[in-house]
């Protein structure tokens, strides 16, 4: 018997992740510039990966934006071959069961704490199969084949700082 074939949902380019909020880019804050400098410095994805993690909360935190329809993600700096973002998230707010595209992911937590489940696609659907906690000062790790959910897992913000290369597109969602 044919296995069933998973079918996820494709995200269009430049349109909000499903359950996020798109809110104005902010290349042109002092925060945005920071990160911009940041991409320029940054050549390999080792040395995004350690620039990324060297940002403080103070650094970006007058960017970040929250909604209460869904997480809100803001632009901060984009080059030819990455892209920063930062993300705030009311408490409980969660994103969908998605993966990154061809796209290779770094996440610094900025404030608060939250959860990260991962996924296997098993018979046309997600299905969990680790439940991991992190909190202000990690830096978490999104793998192209990575199959993931975050949430806000605390009672007060999450603020999450994410640089992606190549720039953050094709990037799908699944049923759980
Ligand atoms: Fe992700």
């Amino acid at each position: 018997m044919d296995a069933p074939v998973v079918r996820p949902r494709l995200a269009a380019p430049g349109l909000a992740a499903p359950g996020s909020v798109n809110l104005p880019d902010a290349t042109e804050t002092d925060a945005g510039v920071r990160m911009a400098a940041l991409l320029g410095r940054a050549t390999r994805l080792a040395d995004l990966r350690a620039a990324l993690d060297a940002v403080t909360l103070e650094e970006v935190a007058d960017a970040a934006r929250f909604s209460r329809e869904g997480y809100a993600r803001v632009l901060l700096a984009r080059s030819e071959g990455a892209e920063i973002l930062i993300l705030g998230w009311l408490p409980g707010q969660r994103s969908l069961v998605h993966d990154h595209g061809v796209s290779h992911g770094f996440v610094k937590v900025l404030a608060g704490e939250g959860v990260d489940d991962s996924f296997a696609l098993e018979g046309g659907r997600a299905v969990l199969v680790e439940r991991t906690g992190f909190e202000a000062g990690a830096l978490l790790e999104e793998r192209p084949d990575q199959v993931h959910r975050v949430a806000n897992a605390g009672s007060n913000v999450l603020i999450t700082l994410h640089a992606y290369a190549p720039c953050l597109r094709g990037a799908r969602t699944y049923d759980e």
